[in-house]
């Protein structure tokens, strides 16, 4: 299959695109916190996100170079990383996520001590619990954050990549 979807690790600049994606109203429904974040806060996070060893953050751009989206990875414990994604809402329903996750995905447990990537899914959030699935992750339980009843989804090291 072509590959659509190339990846690299934000930089400073992108502080305003993330902003963005992160404020839209889909992404704002999906998230645990739903509210609308003030520039200043998202830049306090993003600033204290974007150099931080127990962060990754990747943006997703198509093959004519342009940003469709954003892959993030916090480490939650050794090993254990939690998984984001956000698609623009201009470039979605093309595969983006998918192959952004899988491709994200691989190289963090390829490129370094992350064993195991999770993912917490709003139950009522089906377009992410199918993204995630078909990227490769399989549901392992179940939990409640923030009163939303959740997937656990999990995302492993095969054999063949040790
Ligand atoms: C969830 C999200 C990342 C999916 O991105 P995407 O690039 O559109 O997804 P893909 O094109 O890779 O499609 C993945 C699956 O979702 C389905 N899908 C995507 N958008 C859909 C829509 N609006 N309606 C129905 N199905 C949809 C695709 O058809 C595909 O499933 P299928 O192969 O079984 O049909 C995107 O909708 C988004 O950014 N949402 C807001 C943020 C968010 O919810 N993030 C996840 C929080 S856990």
């Amino acid at each position: 299959m072509e590959k659509r979807i190339f990846f690299r690790k934000a930089v400073s600049e992108d502080a305003e695109l993330l902003y963005q994606w992160r404020n839209e109203e889909a992404s704002r429904e999906n998230a645990f916190d739903p509210s609308e974040i003030p520039w200043k806060k998202h830049l306090e996070w993003f600033k204290s996100k974007v150099n931080n060893p127990a962060t990754y953050i990747f943006i997703l751009n198509d093959a004519g170079g342009s940003p469709v989206g954003q892959v993030r990875f916090d480490i939650e414990t050794a090993g254990t990383a939690v998984s984001h994604v956000i698609i623009d809402h201009k470039f979605r329903q093309k595969g983006y996520a998918v192959e952004g996750l899988m491709e994200t995905c691989s190289f963090l447990l390829r490129e370094s001590a992350v064993k195991q990537i999770l993912a917490y899914i709003k139950k009522c959030n089906d377009i992410s619990y199918r993204t995630f699935k078909k990227a490769g992750f399989t549901e392992i339980g179940q939990t409640i954050i923030k009163s939303n009843d959740s997937y656990i989804m999990r995302f492993e090291k095969v054999k063949a990549q040790d």
